[in-house]
């Protein structure tokens, strides 16, 4: 039996983390065999990964590196943590997956998309989510909300607004390529209704899957 593997995936300040938190407890109450997982991390080695992709000491990193180790650290998620639990028959709901490197690295560093997708196929074997929620907040929305929240920032939200711009840009031109997959929510309406959104497309989904 194969479970469902479900990616949720936004722009910096979207609000898609705490949307997933919230799905994600309600389908543990509603009894789904559900775990959650996101990258960078996922696994060990992953998370080590995430360290040093992560780290502001390591601001003057070449872009094409910085594709490459998370390509690195998504393969071992894969393979410690996302495949053993489809096969297990499990739903996962991941924070960020391979669209985020093909928005942040393919289109903001210029990488190209479909560069970074085939280097992303080789890594994952050509593993794709069954449905990808796609939380959208304009950047400058994005950023102040950011900038509101007390922790410290990483290296990638330290860029400049020019990056986050694309960042976005880069996001609404998955949506359109991969309509069958990727889903837009509205990411500036209440958190309520966010989440109300993503039930809209998420439930359906979960019909055709056994609890
Ligand atoms: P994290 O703190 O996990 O961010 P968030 O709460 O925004 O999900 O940091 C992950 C950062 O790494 C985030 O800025 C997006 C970026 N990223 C990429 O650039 N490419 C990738 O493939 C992934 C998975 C993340």
């Amino acid at each position: 039996m194969r479970g469902l593997f479900i990616t949720f995936e936004g722009n910096d300040g979207s609000g898609k983390s705490s949307a997933l938190e919230t799905i994600l407890n309600q389908l543990k109450n509603e009894g789904y065999d559900v775990i959650y997982s996101r990258e960078p991390g996922g696994s060990k080695v992953a998370e080590k990964i995430r360290e040093v992709i992560l780290d502001k000491d390591n601001l003057g990193m070449d872009d094409k590196t910085e594709a490459l180790l998370y390509a690195a650290s998504r393969r071992e998620h894969i393979n410690k943590t996302i495949l053993p639990a489809l096969n297990e028959g499990k739903i996962i709901l991941c924070d960020r997956y391979i669209d985020s490197s093909l928005a942040y690295q393919g289109y903001a560093r210029n990488l190209g998309i479909d560069e970074v997708y085939n280097m992303n196929q080789f890594a994952t074997s050509g593993l794709l989510p069954d449905l990808t929620i796609l939380v959208c907040v304009r950047p400058e929305v994005g950023l102040s909300r950011i900038k509101k929240d007390e922790r410290d920032l990483d290296r990638l939200e330290l860029e400049k607004m020019s990056f986050h711009q694309k960042v976005y840009e880069g996001y609404l031109k998955l949506a359109d390529k991969f309509k069958d997959r990727i889903v837009v929510i509205n990411g500036e309406q209440s958190k309520e209704k966010v989440v109300e959104d993503i039930e809209k497309v998420l439930y359906p989904l979960l019909k055709k899957y056994q609890k």
